[in-house]
């Protein structure tokens, strides 16, 4: 295969200043991080510790194989919101290895507010079934939950895409033959009952897990009636009287390791080993600080991020002297093959129509691609309408939203206008979507939509908002921070990991079958 040759100058101003602004892009990323996982001043984690429980970064690493690496989902769910009370907005998801096996976890923090769920929860973890079921990976559920935040409840009771969805999705899992396993390790409220209840099995601790629809002071004012919780719902009666559990472990500890036995008894089904050995690649990753823009006025040489990702820094070009705009080839990481999709510019007709070539030479193929998406949008101008771009940029869209083979999209820079959509965006349910910690994502840039407004409503652009707001506003909405706080993506991800995340996403994606590929119609 073709290995990519660098042409970067380490020594050069550009290089040393990307480098600086990465740099210190990556460092607030990994102190925002840090801030929202080790929370050990925190009063409601002091207590926890103090009650004798695990906290449930804790409970995983001991879920997991020891050593084993955990890609964790939207750590900055309701980063900034709530007044930062809902730190990864009180509930840990992602995909971690039990018995070599990949799992994804979903696991309650009852040391914010509780367990319970704020409208980002449940999105969280909604987001982690869907990857379940997408992916048909089996899930485990640590819970540890007050239910739903009652304050809050008209924004996440009675909607297609609130609480109740948890219990409908669990169905369909379940019917499609992907395991379920839970552990009640507190409280695990009203509806929240039946995670454990729909599982296939449930283990419950001893004297400090409960199940039950309603709570002592509940039924007390319901029915007059006085009982403890324990009695009402805890691990001894739903393993020896109801059957609402399977297994009584006496601590976290005990449960974790009957989790870890019922995996033991499954056939090894679904994680399928890299299909060939591989080498490392030639330059290193490090480089891509150095690499990456500073200045969204120059584009990232998506060749210099592949040739820091790809085995061996091999990558076997398809149409590279056409349409280089995009760039389009195939590679392996981490031995699994990839058909990847990279920006290098504006997208044209000619690029519009090289992707929508090459998506479908991938899915005849059977081949997961990855778009590394960094992009403005579409040309604009009467050239290019006379030339039909709307209906080449519809052929793309129409052939990434048909496609039947996996799709994994990191954001490397913009994410601008219609570019997001061919480009494999949010809305086009790639597999998994992450950012980098320089991504931007809005509509357009400010200083376009605050043109856009002022020429359309005259003068004043209408809204009430000076322009100066409004970029203020842009500047806001498009950072990748407000990105990962309202989970329109899976995670901000250090540009450094981006070889070991994306080889543990194609991993995840194996056991997807291939579907027919039967795109609509394209617009000729
Ligand atoms: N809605 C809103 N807030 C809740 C809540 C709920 N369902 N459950 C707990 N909280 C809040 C508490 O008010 C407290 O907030 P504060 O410290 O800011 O005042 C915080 O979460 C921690 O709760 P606390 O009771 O101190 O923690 P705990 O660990 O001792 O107990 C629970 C946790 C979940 C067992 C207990 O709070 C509880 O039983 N909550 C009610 C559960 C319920 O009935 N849910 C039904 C919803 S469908």
């Amino acid at each position: 295969m073709f290995r990519i040759i660098s042409s970067i100058d380490q020594a050069s101003q550009e290089f040393k200043g990307n480098q600086e602004f990465n740099t210190n892009l990556a460092a607030e990323y990994n102190s925002r991080l840090d801030s929202v996982m080790y929370r050990l001043d925190d009063l409601y984690v002091k207590r926890h510790i103090e009650r004798g429980r695990l906290l449930v970064r804790e409970r995983i690493d001991l879920l997991l194989d020891p050593g084993s690496p955990f890609l964790e989902f939207s750590t900055l769910a309701a980063w900034d919101q709530y007044e930062n009370t809902f730190p990864a907005a009180g509930i840990i998801t992602g995909i971690g290895k039990i018995h070599d096996r990949l799992v994804v976890v979903i696991a309650n923090d009852s040391t914010v507010k509780g367990g319970t769920y704020v409208k980002e929860t449940i999105k969280k973890h909604l987001r982690a079934l869907e990857i379940a079921f997408e992916n048909k990976l089996p899930a485990v559920y640590l819970v540890d939950s007050g239910g739903i935040f009652l304050p809050e409840q008209a924004n996440l009771f009675a909607d297609k895409e609130h609480f109740g969805r948890i219990f409908y999705l669990q169905a369909r899992l379940s019917a499609a033959g992907i395991p379920q396993i839970a552990a009640v390790l507190g409280s695990c409220t009203a509806g929240g009952a039946y995670i454990p209840a729909m599982s296939d099995e449930t283990i419950m601790v001893r004297n400090q897990g409960t199940i039950f629809l309603a709570g002592p002071p509940l039924v007390k004012a319901a029915t007059g009636e006085d009982i403890t919780a324990e009695e009402l719902g805890g691990g001894f009666v739903h393993t020896t009287i109801s059957g609402v559990a399977d297994h009584l472990a006496d601590d976290d500890r005990q449960a974790l390791e009957i989790i870890r036995n019922i995996f033991e008894t499954y056939p090894r089904k679904n994680y399928a080993a890299p299909v060939r050995s591989f080498a490392e690649p030639l330059y290193d990753i490090r480089d891509l600080y150095g690499i990456i823009q500073s200045n969204d006025k120059f584009v990232t040489n998506p060749r210099e991020i592949i040739a820091r990702i790809a085995d061996g820094s091999e990558f076997h070009e398809f149409k590279a002297g056409y349409a280089t705009t995009l760039i389009t080839g195939f590679a392996t990481i981490m031995g699994y093959p990839v058909g990847i999709l990279a920006n290098n510019g504006i997208l044209f007709s000619e690029s519009a129509l090289k992707g929508t070539h090459f998506i479908e030479i991938c899915n005849q193929r059977n081949i997961p691609m990855i778009f590394l998406q960094n992009i403005t949008g579409f040309m604009v101008g009467k050239e290019y309408e006379h030339k039909g771009i709307a209906k080449d940029g519809a052929k793309m869209v129409n052939a990434v939203a048909n496609s039947t083979v996996p799709r994994i999209t990191l954001i490397t820079g913009g994410s601008y206008g219609a570019g997001n959509y061919a480009m494999s965006g949010r809305g086009y349910s790639p597999n998994f979507l992450f950012c980098w910690p320089n991504a931007k994502i809005s509509v357009m840039g400010g200083a376009q939509a605050s043109h856009v407004l002022a020429s359309v409503k005259g003068k004043d652009s209408g809204t009430g908002k000076s322009s100066h707001s409004l970029l203020e506003q842009y500047e806001r909405e498009s950072s990748v921070y407000f990105s990962a706080s309202r989970i329109w993506d899976d995670g901000i991800i250090d540009p450094l990991n981006t070889r070991k995340v994306l080889a543990l996403c194609l991993a995840a994606v194996a056991g997807n079958r291939k579907r027919e590929f039967k795109p609509g119609i394209y617009r000729m």
